[in-house]
């Protein structure tokens, strides 16, 4: 353990400019091919087998263990894409290029993955095979899904998958998970009614937009405030609602109307979906207008497997003690992780990296220009996954 906790410390002091440097060239979502090559550079020195050009820029690393007749694999997953945000931290190792950040600490996440592949790779304390997957577009929440279509469970099958993110609100070394839904799916929907524009002061003779856009907004809301048990946890918001050229003279032809829906749950989703395509129908009907109807399913929930956030817990518990390992609340936030507990057993835990002074970069929000991973978890996580694997695939 303490020869474990020394290696791991010292690679992690490494694995510091490793995150500087991969938040130095941050590039998004099926783009990274600077995070690519690195990840690839670094395996490569090791000698560590591994594939690229999984879902573009995505690779997948594979070391055996000191022992391998188990015949069983786990998979860890880092996430490897930056945003499209301005950086506004002043670190000297800020963003090189303009209007592109890592804004949500998946330069740290892949630093944790490289930490791990080399403790592993040097001491291989255990049976059978760990896959180490860098995925790419998790912001867009393609990345998963792609890797999946490509074949990735059946080109380096896995029993079982584990990731992390890091949490700025949870202070640093301390961990938080739950059993089921744990995050929510991400939906996306654009709505655009098409009618005929004209002057404001002769309204029959146009077929006006406003009032028929006003009334979809409002009749959205009952989908979740009437249609969905109240037990049940959904999210619609309209984040976007768009009509006229500014003149006040002027009727709009055209109202576009954008924005999200989350929820944990299959049938809610199902159900919200199919009824906002039967309300913008029908709306259109009742001002006649031509209404569209695009629904795009980004992200799956992350329900968390009840027996593997278990072997989470007690990992967790093994490296900062069990009154550091909390019971966390679902959140409306989504991560496409959730696309890959579809396939295999497995979950997903946060790692707090919050600090003392509520001035410090790492407090600051997920995807807010002021954050920056806090590189003083990189051992922490790297321990955790670590003590996952040689548990799940114990030599004894
Ligand atoms: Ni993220």
């Amino acid at each position: 353990m303490t020869n474990r906790n020394q290696r791991i410390e010292s690679i992690a002091a490494q694995a510091t400019e490793w995150r500087r440097e991969l938040h130095r060239h941050p590039q998004t979502v099926f783009e990274e091919t600077f995070a690519s090559d690195f990840i690839c550079s670094k395996l490569t020195e090791w000698g560590i087998p591994h594939e690229r050009g999984i879902a573009t820029t995505g690779v997948v690393a594979t070391i055996e263990g000191r022992r391998n007749h188990s015949g069983r694999t786990i998979a860890f997953r880092a996430d490897i894409d930056a945003l499209d945000v301005i950086e506004q931290t002043g670190q000297p190792w800020a963003s090189l290029t303009p209007g592109k950040m890592h804004a949500c600490g998946h330069d740290g996440h892949t630093a944790t993955l490289l930490t791990l592949a080399k403790y592993l790779n040097d001491t291989r304390n255990f049976d059978g095979l760990i896959r180490l997957i860098f995925q790419p577009g998790e912001e867009a929440g393609k990345g998963a899904h792609q890797m999946l279509r490509e074949g990735l469970l059946e080109r380096f099958p896995f029993d079982e998958i584990y990731g992390y993110h890091n949490w700025p609100t949870l202070p640093r070394g301390t961990f938080a998970i739950k059993p089921g839904p744990m995050l929510a799916s991400v939906d996306v929907f654009q709505i655009r009614l098409h009618g005929k524009g004209g002057h404001a002061a002769m309204p029959h003779a146009t077929l006006d937009v406003i009032p028929a856009a006003a009334q979809l907004v409002l009749a959205l809301q009952t989908l979740v405030s009437r249609e969905t048990d109240p037990m049940a946890n959904a999210v619609l918001s309209v984040t976007n609602l768009t009509a006229g050229t500014g003149a006040a003279n002027v009727i709009p032809g055209l109202a576009t109307l954008t924005g999200t829906v989350r929820t944990f749950n299959k049938d809610v989703r199902d159900h919200l979906q199919s009824r906002m395509a039967s309300m913008v129908k029908s709306i259109g009907i009742m001002f006649r207008l031509t209404a569209e109807f695009d629904y795009t399913r980004l992200i799956d929930p992350v329900i968390n497997h009840a027996q593997e956030t278990e072997y989470c817990r007690e990992a967790a518990a093994a490296i900062v003690g069990p009154d550091k390992v909390e019971s966390m609340e679902p959140i409306m936030g989504g991560e496409d992780f959730g696309g890959f507990l579809e396939q295999r057993p497995g979950a997903f835990i946060v790692i707090g990296q919050g600090e003392a002074d509520p001035a410090s970069p790492h407090n600051r929000g997920l995807h807010n220009p002021g954050y920056d991973f806090n590189d003083a978890i990189l051992p922490t996580a790297a321990s955790y996954f670590a003590e996952l694997a040689e548990r799940r695939l114990a030599i004894d």
